[in-house]
């Protein structure tokens, strides 16, 4: 059995071939950094004009990588939300007309799920239960995995995703787009310790986090220090600010520990391509004798290969797709 997945919620045009069996066939990938990177974040309606634009050759490349015509798909997978509400209904209505006209069951994806698949791309014996920390550009929560398809949300955002604050602080210095990439380049010559920043904390005691105070804690001193690139602590301050995140990070995930006493922990979304992240994040897991499972940098990232994934497992655990009509995209958090 073959399924094409597509995806399409933000700012990468991707489409993937799976089989039945999770051998990916192919992940064609095109990222729309280029056209964002003028405007230091993503400009939602051209988002939406290149996915149209891109999506016939995305889909085709992928059949073509995987030695395919359409005719040999069975299924078919698209992420319906959250996301961006125009890149969506791109990548579902393409996905629906495709559905339709070779009259193929359409599975559709919650984005948030395929993100914590990914992990499961390169390792199938995670033990459960599991703690998946899922950090991107537009979230950032903890779920709860008593089964691999048994999603329970314990923590997330209340402001700024952990990717966003990344983003928009590189932005203001000035260093492109997007910034969480080159912040990990460059703060490894800083010294994280030169520049402290409080944890942040939920009076509240939840697991939720909250990155906008960080966000302009690290503002004013910009200000105050007149950090420029040109600073002779400039990647000091990368480094220090870095250090924060991936502390704020850690620190809820170290509660989640104690209060629901997982068998593995999962690292996932496209800030856990970060390396220091990476390396704190395996160091935490070895300390508490847990298991930690992080996919290739390549699928941390958006792409289809996670929603195809899901949409295998979805299959394998009994759901009887079909296509339907009426089906639409949800711009936010569904999950609960
Ligand atoms: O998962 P993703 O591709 O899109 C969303 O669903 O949001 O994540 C994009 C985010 C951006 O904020 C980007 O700056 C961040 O992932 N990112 C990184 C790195 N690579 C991508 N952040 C820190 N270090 C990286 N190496
Ligand atoms: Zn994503």
């Amino acid at each position: 059995m073959y399924i094409l997945g597509i995806e399409t919620s933000c700012d990468e045009t991707s489409a993937s071939v799976m089989t039945d069996e999770f051998e990916i066939l192919s992940n064609v990938v095109l990222s729309q950094d280029e056209i964002h990177a003028p405007y230091g974040g993503v400009v939602p309606e051209l988002a939406s004009r290149q996915h149209i634009t891109s999506i016939g050759y995305v889909v085709d490349e992928s059949l073509r990588r995987a030695q395919l015509k359409l005719g040999e798909i069975d299924v078919y997978a698209v992420t319906q939300g959250p996301g961006l509400i125009g890149s969506l209904l791109v990548g579902l209505s393409f996905a629906k007309g495709l559905a339709y006209c070779f009259e193929k069951p359409l599975i559709p994806v919650d984005h948030l799920e395929a993100h914590v698949q990914s992990a499961f791309l390169e390792n199938r014996s995670i033990s459960f239960p599991a703690l998946a920390l899922l950090v991107s550009g537009g979230h950032t929560c903890i779920f709860l995995l008593k089964e691999r398809l048994n999603f329970q949300l314990i923590g997330r955002t209340r402001d700024d995703a952990a990717g966003e604050a990344l983003d928009k602080i590189a932005k203001f210095l000035d260093l492109g787009y997007p910034g969480g990439p080159i912040i990990d380049k460059l703060s490894k010559e800083g010294n994280p310790k030169k520049y402290a920043f409080a944890l942040p904390h939920m009076t509240d005691k939840s697991l939720d986090f909250s990155f906008s105070g960080l966000k302009t804690a690290a503002l004013r001193k910009i200000k105050e220090n007149k950090i420029t690139k040109n600073h002779a602590d400039f990647l000091d301050f990368l480094a220090s600010f870095e250090k924060a995140v991936i502390r704020a990070l850690i620190s809820n995930m170290d509660q989640a520990v104690k209060k629901f006493e997982p068998k593995s922990l999962i690292l996932c979304g496209g800030v856990a391509k970060n390396k220091k992240l990476r390396k704190d994040f395996g160091q935490f897991s070895k300390k508490l004798l847990l298991s930690s499972f992080m996919p290739s940098p390549e699928f941390c990232t958006d792409n289809a290969a996670m929603v195809a994934a899901l949409a295998v497992e979805k299959l394998k655990s009994g759901e009887k797709p079909f296509l339907s009509l009426d089906l639409n995209a949800y711009p936010r958090f569904t999950l609960s």
